[in-house]
């Protein structure tokens, strides 16, 4: 597949005004997507996620036929307020994908959204919030062919959601998602996420993700600085080699239930990923004392207990506690008594792998 694959043939139907309502998960990275080519979200290494269950954005988009068919034309709402803030990201996404979507000039949008989870949880809603825009926006160009898409509906809306955020691509399916050209992986590509075409053991069915909320304030850094500064940076080559490697390496893992090698991978990829951060120039650290103090108690309890517990970051301060399913109400109970502590106002979400997104 070529981005040119994803432009339509021209529109064999017409329709005045309607809505569509969608909603999408987020994302948790096992191996990450840290930088890009210069352009366009196409990422310098594979990366494969969980997807998530109860994080998700639900966005409902209305669009009626309007005269002047120059500009784009939208308005946006979270929790039923109008957040003229989030419109150049928005504008900025519309110019990304008019070539693959050639109505978008044709309606007046209004999008109206919502997420499951607090506003300012420092949990990015990108990966969420632009998959559940991709896929209205295919919910239109759907009626507009008259039903007969030329390719995967799906697939083009993962193609649509990377070019509003990256990882967006991966939230579209569950229960994991490969993103990024991988030998190993058949079909995986750089424009689109695949739901991972291998086996996979029963100790990662319904695994575990509960999010300790330790810096719920606006990202010190946003990820698009973050994956430019990869750009020049000194350990840029062996990062995205080893990334290639543990894409190989988790392949085997998810196949035999290792989670000691489990553990290993997912959370050396978290604190390569923090030191990519750190190493870059300019630098920064993203981690409060309390993730350290988590990270502590995880390896502690660990130790101490035999449990599979371990933890991944994002690019940020809060920590994704990762368990197998056996363990759900011990490890819970560690959770609360040794770790909510270090979470800001004690907040902490329960989630789980989740299966993708939903027409509602
Ligand atoms: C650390 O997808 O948020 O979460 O493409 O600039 O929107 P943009 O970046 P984004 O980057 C995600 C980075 C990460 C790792 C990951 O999810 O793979």
């Amino acid at each position: 597949m070529t981005e040119t694959d994803f432009i339509p043939k021209p529109y064999s139907k017409h329709i005045e005004s309607g809505d569509f309502t969608w909603s999408s998960p987020s994302n948790i990275a096992l191996v990450k997507y840290w930088g890009g080519k210069k352009q366009d979200q196409i990422p310098e290494n594979p990366s494969i996620s969980f997807t998530l269950d109860y994080c998700k954005t639900t966005t409902k988009l209305s669009f009626s036929e309007k005269e002047n068919k120059e500009n784009f034309s939208f308005d946006v709402f979270l929790d039923n307020e109008k957040k003229d803030d989030f419109k150049p990201k928005i504008e900025t996404f519309f110019k990304r994908v008019e070539r693959y979507l050639p109505f978008l000039k044709n309606y007046h949008f209004k999008i109206e959204t919502s997420n499951s989870f607090p506003h300012s949880s420092g949990i990015a809603s990108s990966a969420s919030g632009m998959s559940a825009l991709a896929l209205c926006l295919m919910s239109i160009e759907k009626v507009l062919v008259n039903d007969d898409l030329k390719i995967n509906f799906i697939q083009k809306a993962s193609f649509l959601a990377r070019l509003g955020s990256g990882s967006a691509c991966r939230s579209l399916e569950g229960d994991l998602v490969v993103w990024g050209e991988h030998e190993d992986v058949v079909g995986s590509s750089d424009l689109f996420g695949v739901k991972y075409p291998f086996e996979v053991h029963e100790n990662f069915k319904n695994y575990q993700d509960t999010i300790l909320l330790v810096d719920k304030g606006e990202k010190q850094v946003s990820s698009t600085v973050g994956h430019n500064l990869m750009h020049g940076h000194p350990f840029a080559q062996q990062r995205f080699e080893q990334a290639n490697k543990n894409l190989k390496d988790i392949k085997n893992i998810l196949k035999s239930g290792d989670l000691d090698a489990f553990i290993g991978l997912v959370e050396s990829e978290a604190l390569t990923l923090h030191a990519m951060m750190m190493t870059s120039m300019p630098y920064f650290i993203l981690m409060k004392p309390n993730t350290l103090q988590i990270i502590n108690k995880i390896w502690a309890f660990r130790e101490s207990t035999g449990s599979k517990v371990c933890f991944t970051l994002d690019a940020g301060a809060n920590v994704h506690v990762l368990y197998p399913e056996n363990e759900a109400e011990s490890v819970l109970k560690f959770i609360k008594s040794e770790l909510v502590t270090f979470c800001q106002k004690g907040e902490y979400i329960i989630d789980k792998i989740g299966f993708g997104a939903k027409l509602l």
